[in-house]
């Protein structure tokens, strides 16, 4: 309608981090279980914290400063983080945007993660390195959601921007972005294989 204008933008990136990423993905997942196996600390927080899972938030979550890979991917990251950055038309002068935290997630069958946000940091995403058919989607929230009050439902087939919640799917090679402010989830995972990703934090400072 010509009277009314949308304001308050969220934005959220996604894109292929390169052109082929097989070779780097054949790398990463090499790592990604050789932590697993060797992370005694890891599998123990996971036990707690990611039940039927592993993840190295809570033992290893700056593996860009651990392995060459990861710095590898580190660096391919950050020109995305940087053009996200810009077309968010963000003031980043005088302080640099950088990548403070990395980590692992390793989800088998059934697995979940349930929904949070990143504190303490700008801009968050993830590199998806191995997604099996079907594997869990991430699904983000709308961060007015708090705020509706009495605000009535919207209808079934509403418009993609009015829409409460907007899922993206895990495609390995894809790498997406978001504000470390808007919360996410990845529901259960349906597929029988393992969805394997990498997480991380940009942080500006
Ligand atoms: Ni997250």
């Amino acid at each position: 309608m010509k009277n009314i204008q949308s304001w308050f933008a969220t934005s959220i990136y996604y894109a292929a981090l390169q052109r082929n990423a097989a070779p780097l993905n054949r790398e990463l997942l090499k790592e990604c279980y050789q932590l697993r196996d060797f992370d005694d600390a890891g599998r123990k927080w996971s036990a707690k914290n990611y039940r039927g899972g592993y993840t190295s938030y809570g033992s290893l979550d700056k593996l860009h400063k651990f392995s060459s890979t990861f710095e590898t991917l580190e660096k391919k990251i950050t020109r995305h983080v940087l053009a996200y950055a810009r077309a968010l038309e963000m003031d980043l002068s005088g302080r640099k945007l950088e990548m403070t935290d990395c980590w692992v997630n390793i989800m088998p069958h059934q697995v979940v993660h349930s929904l949070h946000l990143h504190p303490l940091s700008t801009i968050s995403g993830t590199y998806y390195v191995r997604t099996p058919r079907n594997c869990s989607t991430i699904r983000f929230e709308d961060p007015r959601l708090s705020k509706f009050m009495a605000a009535p439902p919207k209808i079934a087939d509403a418009s993609p921007a009015q829409k409460q919640h907007v899922t993206y799917k895990a495609d390995a090679g894809k790498l997406i972005l978001f504000e470390s402010w808007l919360r996410h989830e990845v529901a259960a995972n349906p597929a029988a294989t393992d969805r394997i990703s990498i997480s991380f934090n940009y942080n500006w400072f």
